[in-house]
């Protein structure tokens, strides 16, 4: 019963074997090799679209490295006072623009705000020597509170980000989870709308350890920059074949979507399982692959006691992350350890 994180899930097989056969032979380093194209022509039909890609070996290099190329040194990202770049990052963002901020905005399930991004933007004088301007709008979907947020809501704050000139950077660690929930198809929750720079997950869903950076429209010139600031990061590794291999399985035949299919499915049913023990209460809407539900203390123990693994969260909830190898067995395992508790 390991809820703990999906980043505790192993690797699909699949990736695995990729990887195998990747490592027969030579191959061109430092991204010159044969996968690495086939993975930038696998994106371009997936995503509908022109774009570059970089592929790195962690969430927040991938965060870190995509906002340095949208916030200068003396600018600010705008985000979420909830969202990864924020609390969880270790102030990689501002490490890498050498010196960037991020600008905290408030919103429920750690969507941004609409209005207090409007008054944020409608604050901004970049003109003024002073102050740190906003430079960019940072989004994350799913949200670190496991909630998505709608086409139309991505469509509707980069609108207003982009009155002001700024780019758009969508933290999509968990891009696979957020379209399975909102059945929409990669170019419609990026690029169409308005999202310049995208982070897409692969890690939590399945491989050893792959995000891509994506950059679409106009950010397409700035890839060989990005790739200077990869190199001089330490994130252009000699042998690139074997992140682009991951990433190339990856979204071969939709396994992306079908690994997420999965681990959303497995929150669906842990949140009727759940519910059917009278534990209703959700701190958020569970809409992909996370559940944080208000349980008292002595079930949670209990639970714990029983070889649950799952946090204990800020709000006072407790977060079960589900991942695209939650089995039936680990589900019925809970059923059954929450029934014996409750009866
Ligand atoms: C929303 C989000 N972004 C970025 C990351 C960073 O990923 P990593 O731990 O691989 O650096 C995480 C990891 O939990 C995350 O949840």
């Amino acid at each position: 019963m390991d809820f703990s994180s999906d980043t505790s899930a192993p690797a699909d097989p699949t990736i695995l074997q990729a990887l195998l056969t990747a490592n027969e032979g030579m191959a061109p380093s430092y991204g010159a090799d044969a996968l690495s194209a086939r993975v930038k022509s696998q994106l371009t039909e997936i995503f509908e679209a022109d774009l570059e890609v970089y592929l790195v070996s962690s969430g927040t290099a991938a965060n870190a490295l995509a906002l340095s190329l949208i916030c200068p040194s003396h600018g600010a990202v705008l985000c979420h006072e909830e969202a990864h770049i924020e609390k969880d990052e270790r102030g990689a963002p501002e490490f890498f623009t050498g010196g960037g901020k991020l600008q905290l905005l408030p919103g429920e399930h750690a969507r941004i705000d609409v209005a207090a991004l409007q008054s944020a933007l409608n604050a901004r004088n970049a003109g003024f020597v002073h102050e740190t301007p906003a430079m960019a709008l940072s989004l994350t979907n799913l949200t670190e509170s496991g909630a998505a947020y709608s086409i139309s809501d991505i469509a509707e704050l980069s609108g207003l980000a982009r009155e002001h000139n700024l780019p758009v950077h969508l933290d999509g660690a968990r891009f696979a989870n957020a379209l399975q929930a909102l059945g929409a198809s990669p170019a419609e929750m990026s690029w169409k709308a308005g999202v310049d720079i995208l982070t897409c997950g692969a890690t939590k869903n399945g491989a050893m350890g792959c995000e891509a950076i994506i950059l679409f429209g106009d950010m397409r010139d700035r890839f060989f920059e990005l790739q200077t600031r990869a190199k001089r990061a330490g994130h252009m590794p000699a042998k690139m074949r074997f992140l682009a291999a991951q990433m190339s399985a990856y979204l071969e035949d939709d396994l992306w979507l079908t690994l997420a299919g999965q681990a959303n499915a497995a929150a669906r049913e842990l949140v009727a399982i759940l519910a059917s023990a009278g534990f209703d209460r959700f701190a958020h809407p569970v809409d992909g692959n996370e559940v944080f539900v208000y349980l008292p203390d002595q079930i949670f123990e209990d639970l714990t006691n029983r070889g649950l693994k799952a946090y204990r969260w800020l709000d006072g909830s407790v977060r079960f992350v589900c991942n695209w190898a939650t089995s039936d067995l680990e589900l019925s395992a809970f059923r059954r350890e929450l029934t014996q508790i409750t009866k």
